[in-house]
């Protein structure tokens, strides 16, 4: 039995206390449980109006990134002839920034897109009000995977996400004498007894190895050809199954469109370099890597496995179109046209973070887009960490097809200079969106400085 730090100054959060009575009533849950109610669960991380202050996403650091997307979706939507409307639904799209960002700048783009998109957020995360003055945006609560919600927004033309899958809950395995061995989340002192102590207020969480609870963890080891080493531990995410069903279900032909970070399997899963697994845990912007620490106040997440990701949609009646970095994708679309037209910076209200030893270190990126010396232009370095390698430019970008001949699905050869029927290039689509729609506000975070 290992324990982890689960100490806290704090009163145990009502997610916590749901864990602990469960546990004290049913005995140990399962990692993905936990998570489960630890992000999701009545007062989980994701039930607080403070959550995502937390960590940063792409959204978050720039309006060009949703306007780049918006360069991305045009293109699609000419690919599948124009379709009005033209339905995007975004699951996990949690305050609407990306969809806001993504309608602002579609109005800025030729034959009438930005009239025809209808785009509809689904989240678990109740955040109210954004989508005033977006008459084409639609807010949904609720739980992406329940079939009820998926069919609410049928048919889709394009399912795109931005770290959504690497929120859903994860299994954690480790190899233990040749055995696979599943962790559970126990309370040290239980004894198993219906009483005072059976709530589960005393002891501390501790991580509890135990039989697999379903052989679908050995086999979707095995289906990917992943032996673990001895004393490896690795997170699986079982959901991507029916995250992969849920999209598919909702689309006759169309795109999906998948951002997030991650790697393949073999790389995930690699024993030298990911002994421990890629788990972490997040609160006021510091990686706190104590999963079982204050439980319900951070965020719980670990790396996509996009191979499982690929299969199972393929699985499930999708084809690949490609799977690239950020950072390639973004500076394709027009990151560097777009970057004239980046309005000076209101510094009020930001939130500064440093890059420094444990930051994004200049001197990775491309001569391009190196951040520029004035202070009063630091702002675009923001931008530029869109595409850092080491950082969100690394993460991958999947985009598959579904119900469409491949002619038509071949939606990434005009990043390579193809020609495109409509006659733009990206670059010249990135030209057109103005500054009015890359103005920077509070609810961003700015990087550097
Ligand atoms: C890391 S946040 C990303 C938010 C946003 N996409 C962004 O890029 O800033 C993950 C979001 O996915 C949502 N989420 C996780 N699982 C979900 C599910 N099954 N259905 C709907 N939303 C889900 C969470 O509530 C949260 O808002």
């Amino acid at each position: 039995m290992a324990t982890l730090p689960t100490t806290t100054n704090l009163p145990p959060t009502p997610a916590e206390r749901a864990i602990r009575r469960r546990i004290a009533r049913h005995g140990p849950i399962a990692f993905t449980e936990f998570m489960a109610a630890a992000l999701y669960g009545p007062g989980g991380y994701y039930t607080r109006s403070t959550a995502g202050s937390d960590y940063y996403t792409g959204p978050q650091v720039h309006p060009a990134f949703g306007a780049l997307l918006a360069v991305q979706l045009f293109h699609l939507w000419t690919l599948l002839e124009r379709p009005d409307p033209f339905n995007i639904l975004e699951p996990g799209g949690g305050d609407g920034l990306l969809c806001r960002d993504i309608l602002t700048a579609s109005r800025h783009l030729p034959d009438g897109f930005g009239d025809a998109i209808r785009y509809t957020v689904i989240d678990r995360r109740p955040a109210a009000g954004w989508e005033h003055g977006f008459p084409n945006a639609d807010r949904v609560v609720g739980d992406f995977l329940a079939p009820d919600q998926a069919s609410a927004s049928s048919p889709a033309h394009c399912v795109l996400s931005n770290e959504l899958l690497d929120a859903m809950p994860a299994h954690r395995v480790r190899m233990d004498g040749g055995n696979l061995r599943e962790l559970y989340v126990g309370i040290e002192s239980y004894v198993g007894i219906e009483s005072d102590v059976a709530d589960g207020y005393e002891g501390a969480l501790v991580e509890q190895p135990g039989e697999p609870s379903t052989p679908d963890l050995e086999s979707r080891l095995s289906d990917l050809g992943i032996t673990l080493a001895e004393g490896q531990t690795a997170e699986i995410c079982l959901l991507l199954d029916a995250w992969a069903a849920a999209t598919a279900a909702l689309m006759d032909s169309g795109f999906v469109l998948t951002i997030d970070y991650g790697r393949a399997a073999a790389d995930l899963y690699d024993p030298a370099l990911r002994p421990h697994g890629t788990l972490v845990t997040y609160r006021a912007h510091r990686q706190t890597d104590a999963p079982l620490h204050d439980v319900g106040r951070q965020d719980i997440t670990a790396q996509v496995d996009f191979t499982s990701v690929q299969r199972a949609a393929e699985a499930a009646g999708l084809t690949t179109v490609g799977n690239v970095p950020q950072g390639w994708f973004l500076q394709r679309l027009g990151l560097q046209t777009i970057r004239r037209n980046v309005p000076p910076l209101d510094a009020g209200g930001w939130i500064t973070l440093p890059v420094g030893p444990d930051g994004l270190p200049p001197e990775t990126l491309p001569d391009a887009l190196q951040p520029e010396p004035d202070d009063s232009r630091a702002w675009r370095t923001n931008l530029t960490h869109l595409a850092q390698p080491g950082g969100l430019g690394d993460f991958r970008v999947l985009l598959q097809a579904r119900g469409l001949a491949p002619e038509r699905a071949a939606a990434l050869s005009w990043l390579d200079g193809q020609s495109a029927a409509h006659g733009y290039n990206p670059s010249s689509l990135a030209a057109m969106i103005p500054s009015e729609a890359l103005t920077l506000g509070p609810e961003r975070i700015r990087l550097g400085g």
